[in-house]
């Protein structure tokens, strides 16, 4: 669990779904999550104000659903659906879900992280930039991921591309 001055982040159980749904809509999709965490597949984290989830994000620890990504980026990691409700982003809660993140999959013994952006959602590129994640330059989303190992990862419907040594 991780502490900040805005917000307090844990695992999500089943006995938060209401509150969950409630603040960020998205039933079916919460659901899953936490259906995929008990069977621990992956890791549906909340940022709490009080009794009020403000903010989450799902840890993708299963084998990754496109292919490409189970390609070039085998056990990696992913880092998916970020959201903070909007009366509180800016105040550091999205950048709090993610070093929460980063920190369960390094005790986990992973070194790499990979989450996939839509080229126009310039605030949250800006913000996993700004956290040191690094653009594969893909055309219609693209993926940015730590680490060293040079490898580019096409999203499906994009053309397949070898591996480059750019980063
Ligand atoms: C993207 C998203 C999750 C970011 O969440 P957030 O809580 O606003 O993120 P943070 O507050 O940590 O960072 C946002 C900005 O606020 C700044 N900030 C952080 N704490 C701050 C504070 N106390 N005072 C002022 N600014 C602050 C950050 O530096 C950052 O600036 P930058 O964009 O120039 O890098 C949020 O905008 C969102 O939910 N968007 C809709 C869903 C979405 O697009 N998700 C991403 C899918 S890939």
């Amino acid at each position: 669990m991780l502490e900040c001055n805005v917000v307090t982040i844990r695992n999500a159980s089943l006995g938060d779904t209401g509150a969950l749904v409630a603040e960020l809509g998205q039933a079916g999709y919460f659901a899953d999550r936490l259906e995929r965490q008990r069977a621990g597949l992956g890791m549906l984290l909340v940022a709490w104000s009080g009794a009020r989830p403000v903010g989450a994000v799902y840890l993708w620890l299963d084998r990754a659903e496109e292919r490409d990504i189970r390609r070039y980026l085998p056990g990696v990691p992913l880092l998916t659906h970020l959201e903070v409700a909007s009366e509180y982003r800016n105040q550091g809660v999205g950048s709090s879900l993610i070093a929460e993140a980063e920190r369960r999959v390094v005790e986990l013994g992973y070194d790499r992280i990979a989450l996939a952006v839509e080229v126009r959602n310039w605030e949250a590129e800006r913000l996993y930039k700004r956290l040191g994640f690094r653009d594969w330059g893909q055309r219609r989303s693209r993926l940015l991921r730590r680490g060293q190992a040079p490898r580019v990862v096409p999203r499906p419907g994009q053309d397949t591309r070898t591996p480059d040594s750019r980063y």
